[in-house]
């Protein structure tokens, strides 16, 4: 044969060399190589129980898918410069080990479905292994908590001290946002556990194929109910590539914090010298690298996102040679999501929370303001008038550079005769936090609660 490509008997001549370099998505798709063969095998089993081939050759098929799976596991499966992607080096290589029975494989069967079987599953196995990089670091998280369970500092607004809050509380922000990605991710679950084989080319077949048998055999839940769509639908990969974006986000704000707070001008974070670089020209440097890798890869995955959305506008249905495009984008998105996710664990088990710094960063900017006006508001004060009083009284001892637990109770009472001794229990950061009664709040006794509950929910 001339053209020996799976699709040759039509050709009078090869594709041109710049063609099938153009084409080729062997170094992208490889990855999905035991999805590919794991999903043939399903397939093989299902046409010997259609009835679409004899016990024989549904044991030779399964036998040398089973052998390739070995040697692609083992990584002493040759790829072939021929092969146009992982469909087309499987089948070969199945023809290499069984002939001419291999030729049955493809019964009922377009890579037009398969590819999308195979991305299906190896998304599936993504989410999981998400999973357990979230816990990974939800877990170096709550270590943190659980370590400065006292520690008082500032919160900010617009970067500004605002209120006195834990450190664990702080932390505690970060275990409900990954929470929420790993949640999202499980609920995408449900539209990524559709199985697609039977759609064929688009239109389906007219063979008895039976779709609920493969999907039995891999484990879906769900069969596809519109072979044009089958084919298409690449939403899945959307839907938990933004879900990645957002764990990207996230991940992003907690580095920036701790690029920010390992800064001299916060001295709140030590991250150890493991995790960080020094500056080929100023010998003083002391880089929080890898947080702002992190940070900064995050383009990379909104880019991802973006890159997918715009192969898929406009897109005629059903299979267009474009959603081959859909594969790099989403896999380099979630590798730098599970690696970033990776790492950050480690470099905060390794990073010490200089508490002098925090404490004494707590006792600045007049973070307990708030607690004064509310003291007013207690004695039947609107809050707009004690807001104004407080407003006074922050001017006042900031001119006198003292902290407001450090004026007298007859300065107080200058701006209102409300005030009385037990003002001294509302004022200072610690007495601030312990005065927090809403839910949610940093309360300690809450927080406490909350380090629990996290607790439980991440053991194993
Ligand atoms: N490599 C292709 C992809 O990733 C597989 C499907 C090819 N189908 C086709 N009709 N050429 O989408």
């Amino acid at each position: 044969m001339e053209n020996k490509r799976l699709w040759g008997g039509r050709f009078d001549r090869k594709p041109a060399q710049a063609a099938e370099a153009f084409s080729n998505s062997l170094d992208v798709d490889r990855r999905l190589a035991e999805y590919d063969v794991v999903g043939s095998i399903a397939h093989a089993k299902m046409l010997e129980h259609a009835g679409l081939l004899n016990g024989t050759e549904s044991k030779k098929i399964v036998v040398g898918l089973s052998e390739i799976k070995t040697e692609l596991e083992k990584g002493t499966f040759v790829f072939e410069p021929s092969d146009e992607d992982i469909h087309t080096a499987v089948e070969r290589r199945l023809y290499e080990k069984i002939g001419d029975s291999a030729g049955k494989l493809h019964t009922g069967r377009s890579r037009n479905d398969q590819i999308v079987l195979d991305e299906r599953l190896y998304v599936r196995d993504l989410i999981n292994r998400l999973d357990i990089k979230i816990k990974t670091l939800q877990k170096a998280l709550l270590v943190w908590a659980k370590e400065y369970p006292d520690l008082v500092m500032p919160a900010f607004t617009h970067l500004q001290h605002s209120q006195p809050i834990l450190f664990s509380h702080w932390v505690l922000a970060y275990l409900e946002m990954f929470q929420r990605d790993q949640d999202r991710l499980s609920d995408a679950l449900v539209r990524v556990n559709v199985a697609p084989l039977g759609a064929g080319a688009g239109a389906g077949s007219s063979l008895p194929l039976k779709p609920e048998y493969t999907a039995k055999l891999l484990g879906f839940p769900k069969i596809f109910t519109n072979s044009l769509d089958a084919v298409s639908d690449r939403d899945f990969l959307v839907e938990v590539l933004a879900d990645l974006a957002l764990v990207s986000v996230h991940l992003s704000r907690i580095c920036e914090e701790m690029v920010l707070w390992s800064s001299a001008e916060f001295n709140y974070l030590d991250i150890s010298a493991e995790y960080c670089t020094g500056s080929s020209a100023l010998p003083q440097k002391k880089n929080p690298d890898i947080p702002e890798l992190i940070r900064g890869k995050t383009g990379l995955v909104f880019g991802g996102l973006i890159s997918l959305l715009t192969t898929l506008k406009g897109l005629p249905l059903s299979y267009n040679r474009d959603l081959q495009e859909d594969k790099a984008p989403f896999f380099s998105a979630a590798d730098t999501v599970l690696d970033s996710l990776e790492i950050l664990a480690s470099v905060i088990l390794k990073t010490k929370v200089n508490i002098g710094a925090v404490e004494k960063s707590a006792e600045t900017g007049y973070l307990d303001a708030f607690d004064l006006a509310e003291f007013l508001v207690k004695k039947n004060v609107p809050f707009r008038e004690a807001h104004r009083i407080v407003g006074a009284v922050v001017k006042y001892a900031a001119a006198q550079k003292k902290k407001l637990s450090e004026l007298s109770l007859a300065q107080l009472k200058e701006f209102s005769k409300l005030f009385d001794r037990k003002v001294a229990d509302v004022l200072s950061a610690k007495n601030s936090v312990r005065n927090r009664k809403t839910a949610g709040s940093t309360n300690p006794a809450l927080v406490a609660l909350q380090l629990q509950k996290w607790a439980k929910l991440l053991k194993e």
